[in-house]
């Protein structure tokens, strides 16, 4: 198992109300994009330099991977990173297990990567990772001709690609961007055409990035909405420069604190606002927040905005359950936003929540409830009856494992009338090093150890 640092001491922090927020709000590239960067440039020939990457441990784990298979990964400086491959099929088999830490995306890319190449590889991660499901990337990939020894579908496991995988074509069971691009990522060394039929669009960042590297893709929506991806094998894949986005889950946090903490005013630079993943924006707008996106341009394939927000009084809304999968990460902290709405906010279908980095769905309404929080879970569907500027606050929140349930959390401990407790602020490495810092600099009270 892997052992990194929230594998040490807990460490608990706590958010307190203060003054309003103000500046700049300085957010770390794209986690998504990121991870993509790394696997598309040891895939293709040739030199991709990356600016912006994040350095979060979830990304740090999958350098490391990628140049356990062959790759020649090299830090340049911050953010800055160049990646040599030798082209899609040319990966070596790993000397040792595959540590994926904290990180699901990781593990499932990879495992898409690894069922291309006629390899063995062991794939293990963190206690969270341990318990996330990994049947619904290993069946599709069985399909194509890969095996797991024994049949497992946790980590750790034992999985063998194949030589040459059998195109396939298939429908996703669950709306989920890393089934679809470990699928894609195994048919890149495919003799024939491998077509993903996603009913509901999922975030599109590797079919962009695949195009950035020269491959060909169809894309072709049918007259029930759903998107059909195909993507023919043996085409070469050519290092391309990758400027990393800002992250729109990352700046999640600082926009919601924004819009809870009375008088504030901050501006986030370069936000990536691709539509599979603005669903959050578009909630909030719904519930009244003042945002404004300026400046709206292309930034290397994806399309970015600086986007400003202020303070102001939210209203309970319905959330649809497709916009799921363009909010899938930010329900935590919409959650927390909902907490300081009028009237009740009802985000529906919320499945694909249970299997995240800690069953968020329960996560979420434990923290709601230490905090006098009133809610409900009706099937897949959360209930929060918000209480307007007067939440109590003073709970200790358990995030078991999850950066996303602590930064949420601390962001309610921001508004609250109470300051609010995280039982552990380590994971918040895998995603957001610098989250602390960053709220710090907008004027937040963020400190160590329980209230
Ligand atoms: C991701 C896809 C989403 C998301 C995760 C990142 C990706 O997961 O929750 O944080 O980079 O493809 P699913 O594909 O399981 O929905």
């Amino acid at each position: 198992m892997s052992d990194t640092a929230h594998d040490l001491a807990p460490n608990p922090l706590t958010a307190w109300r203060g003054k309003a927020l103000a500046g700049e709000a300085p957010i770390p590239g794209d986690k998504s994009i990121s991870h993509r960067a790394l696997i598309l440039g040891a895939l293709a020939h040739g030199e991709t330099r990356i600016e912006g990457l994040l350095e979060g441990e979830d990304i740090l784990a999958t350098a490391r991977v990628m140049a356990q298979l062959g790759a020649k990964v090299e830090r340049l400086g911050y953010g800055s990173w160049r990646v040599v491959g030798a082209g899609a099929g040319a990966l070596l088999e790993p000397d040792g297990t595959l540590d994926f830490g904290n990180s699901g995306t990781g593990a499932r890319l990879l495992m898409g990567v690894v069922a291309g190449h006629g390899i063995k590889a062991t794939f293990d991660g963190d206690a969270s990772l341990r318990k996330r499901p990994m049947g619904r990337v290993l069946k599709p990939l069985a399909t194509m001709g890969a095996w797991v020894e024994g049949g497992a579908e946790k980590l750790p496991l034992t999985l063998h690609g194949a030589l040459e995988p059998i195109p396939v074509t298939h429908r996703l069971a669950v709306p989920s961007a890393q089934v679809k691009s470990a699928m894609l990522l195994a048919g890149l060394t495919s003799r024939g055409v491998t077509t993903v039929i996603e009913p509901e669009a999922t975030r599109d960042h590797t079919e962009r990035m695949l195009a950035h590297f020269g491959a060909r893709l169809d894309i072709e929506t049918d007259r029930e909405g759903a998107r059909h991806i195909s993507l023919k094998g043996g085409q070469k894949l050519k290092g391309a420069p990758v400027a990393v986005p800002a992250d729109p889950s990352s700046a999640a946090f600082p926009l919601v604190a924004a819009v809870l903490v009375p008088g504030s005013r901050i501006e986030i630079p370069a936000m990536m606002t691709n539509p599979t993943r603005t669903g959050l924006v578009t909630t909030l707008i719904e519930m009244g927040a003042k945002i404004t996106l300026r400046n709206e341009r292309d930034a290397g394939g994806e399309p970015v905005a600086d986007v400003l927000v202020e303070a102001g009084a939210l209203t309970g809304v319905d959330v649809p359950a497709d916009r799921a999968p363009s909010m899938i990460d930010e329900y935590p902290v919409l959650a927390v936003a909902a907490s300081f709405a009028s009237g009740v906010t009802r985000m529906r279908g919320l499945s694909e929540l249970r299997v995240k980095e800690s069953d968020r769905l329960a996560a979420v309404a434990a923290g709601l409830a230490a905090n006098g929080v009133r809610f409900a879970i009706e099937g897949d569907d959360l209930i929060v009856e918000g209480m307007g500027a007067r939440v109590p606050g003073g709970g200790t929140v358990e995030t078991h494992m999850d950066h996303r349930i602590a930064m949420s959390f601390l962001v309610m401990g921001l508004a609250a009338e109470k300051p609010v407790t995280v039982d552990d602020g380590r994971m918040i490495m895998t995603s957001f090093p610098a989250f602390r810092g960053v709220m710090e600099h907008l004027g937040a009270d963020i400190r160590d150890g329980a209230a």
